[in-house]
């Protein structure tokens, strides 16, 4: 059965990894079917894949919703209609229910008016024995216009506004240089964390990171080199009920012992604005990834955010390199997000 993920289009490549890494979570077997402008097609096979879905949204952070596929054709009015009138759409709309039809242009693709290709798809519906409701349907079809026109039901949606109401100056402790919320679940997603897993972040900050991994169900643990930080890393992470361990300390001599957790996902100092407490940048982050690997189990995952190529320190520590994705965040910062596996 096909799905499609309406993505949110903020990053070339996150997007996609994300709703991967939350697939497999989820033990759903699954094969790209086609990647459209901000649309991802997806052949999804298995076992209550709806009700799985609804889980997923509920972790996604960089897609808006999940469609089961009515059909997909080129975005021409007359053939998107057809497809609609030879469509047998009674999986997705059962005698009784009602619905509405909405429709988005990607960009600037097509020229087919939003509100007068509703009203036609609506029409094509109700010609098959079905009544709109259009203030509280039962079932709401889209059409999203990219490169190509695809049109289904939304089986789930992901509550992109949870993540504007937990903006780092929204939370009770802010300190500058956290990751936006979207991105720190998004990172937490790629590294595969389960619920009841343990995360863990060497150097957690305001716990940005952990309130996320906390949210999915995770166990997460912290280390924060300074005391006011972590105190205030604390009533973030109560504010989220988060299932959660903080330690003041080093993340070059972590208290943990070996292989214990399930996933890291880290933002280390770029050495600009925070505090780094170690002989330089270069020894925390080879000895910081030592530890990392150390303490992590083997065959799982961790996820470093950096403004530096940390390959090499990865590397040395043991790490293979899985994946690298840079983000431009303003004119003098990227940075990079390494993904590595302790093999
Ligand atoms: C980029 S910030 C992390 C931001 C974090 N993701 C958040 O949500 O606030 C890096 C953090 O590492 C801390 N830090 C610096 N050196 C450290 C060390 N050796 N061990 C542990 N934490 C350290 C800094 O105090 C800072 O809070």
């Amino acid at each position: 059965m096909l799905y499609a993920f309406e993505l949110s289009g903020e990053h070339a490549v996150l997007p996609v990894k994300e709703v991967y890494a939350c697939l497999s979570m989820e033990d759903l077997e699954y094969r790209e079917h086609s990647h459209l402008d901000h649309c991802l097609v997806v052949d999804i096979e298995g076992e209550s894949v709806d009700e799985k879905l609804a889980s997923v949204a509920g972790r996604l952070a960089m897609s808006h919703h999940i469609l089961k596929i009515v059909g997909i054709c080129d975005l021409i009015d007359e053939s998107i209609i057809e497809m609609c009138e030879r469509s047998d759409i009674s999986g997705h709309l059962s005698r009784g229910q009602t619905y509405v039809v909405r429709a988005r242009r990607v960009k600037h693709y097509g020229d087919i008016n939003r509100e007068s290709i509703e009203g036609r798809l609506g029409g094509s519906i109700f010609r098959k024995g079905f009544r709109a409701n259009l203030n509280d349907p039962d079932v709401t079809f889209r059409l999203i216009m990219s490169n190509k026109a695809v049109f289904g039901s939304i089986v789930a949606s992901v509550e992109r506004s949870e993540y504007e109401h937990r903006a780092p100056h929204k939370k009770p402790f802010f300190y500058p240089g956290v990751l936006m919320p979207r991105i720190a679940r998004t990172l937490v997603n790629i590294s595969r964390i389960r619920s009841d897993e343990v995360l863990f972040d060497p150097f957690s900050g305001t716990a940005g990171i952990l309130v996320e991994g906390g949210l999915v169900g995770a166990h997460v643990v912290g280390i924060e080199v300074r005391q006011m930080i972590s105190n205030g890393a604390r009533m973030n992470l109560d504010e989220y009920d988060a299932d959660y361990s903080l330690l003041v300390g080093d993340a070059c001599r972590v208290p943990l012992k070996g292989c214990c957790v399930d996933a890291i996902v880290t933002d280390p100092p770029y050495g600009r604005s925070a505090a780094i407490k170690a002989e330089s940048l270069g020894h925390l982050y080879s000895d910081s990834f030592a530890e990392m690997y150390r303490v992590l189990k083997p065959g799982k995952l961790a996820v470093v955010v950096s403004e530096i190529k940390v390959e090499v320190f990865a590397e040395k520590a043991g790490f293979s390199i899985v994946d690298i994705f840079t983000q431009k965040v303003h004119r003098s910062l990227t940075r990079t997000f390494t993904v590595l596996c302790k093999d």
